[in-house]
């Protein structure tokens, strides 16, 4: 286990800390963008409401719920579908990096985030994107809307690159790239590729 990363049990052993799930919707495609490049994964991510991209989910109080019925009911608020998530969807847990706002009186408790992955098929994610647009009691508040990741690389950095070089709320954007390198969704050359140029 990477430093800083915790067991599930070991997270829920802090009953002082906050705690806070998200979760990587994806699904395998084969449609293609302009009709020649291959779109290959779908995977959802959403911008929220302070501007920067994130993962569907939130706060979760574990001694109300258990830490994936409450991501399950947080994706009911953001993407208008109550997904069952299971313990087996568990990819890390850590904690999550300082920031200026954890710093207030109001959230001085440590914050520690779980990070799950659900694969779906690709009607099932088309259904979310319809009721995360839609039915969403949060669409318009919190969350502005779902986005999709570009996976492949244009000319000029277009695509993961530029994806990349976004801003991201806490450790969102690592979630993603480990999650990219962990399924195999992009190769590790490609990878480099995108990482380094997202950052020129
Ligand atoms: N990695 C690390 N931290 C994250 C990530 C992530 N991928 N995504 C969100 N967070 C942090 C946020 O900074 C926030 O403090 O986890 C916390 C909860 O996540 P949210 O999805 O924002 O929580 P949610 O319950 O959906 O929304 C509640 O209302 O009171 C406000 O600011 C509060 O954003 C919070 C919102
Ligand atoms: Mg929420
Ligand atoms: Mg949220």
């Amino acid at each position: 286990m990477a430093s800083g990363q915790l067991s599930r049990a070991e997270a829920l052993a802090c009953s002082g800390c906050r705690h806070a799930c998200h979760v990587m919707l994806y699904c395998d495609t084969s449609t293609q963008l302009f009709g020649r490049i291959p779109i290959r994964h779908i995977i959802l991510m959403q911008m929220r409401f302070d501007g920067l991209l994130g993962f569907p989910g939130g706060l979760v109080n574990p001694s109300e719920e258990t830490l994936e019925a409450g991501l399950s009911r947080e994706l009911s608020e953001e993407v208008g579908v109550a997904l069952p998530i299971n313990v087996e969807d568990h990819v890390e847990s850590c904690y999550a990096p300082a920031t200026s706002s954890s710093s207030s009186a109001s959230s001085s408790r440590r914050l520690i985030t779980h990070f799950y992955v659900k694969k779906m098929e690709e009607e099932q994610i088309r259904e979310v994107e319809r009721a995360a647009a839609s039915t969403a009691t949060d669409h318009g508040q919190e969350v502005l809307g779902m986005v999709r990741v570009p996976l492949y690389a244009m000319k000029g950095g277009g695509g993961l690159a530029s994806f990349l070089s976004h801003s991201f709320i806490g450790n969102a954007r690592s979630q993603l790239v480990d999650s990219l390198s962990r399924l195999g969704l992009v190769s590790p050359a490609e990878l480099q590729r995108a990482l380094d140029k997202s950052l020129e």
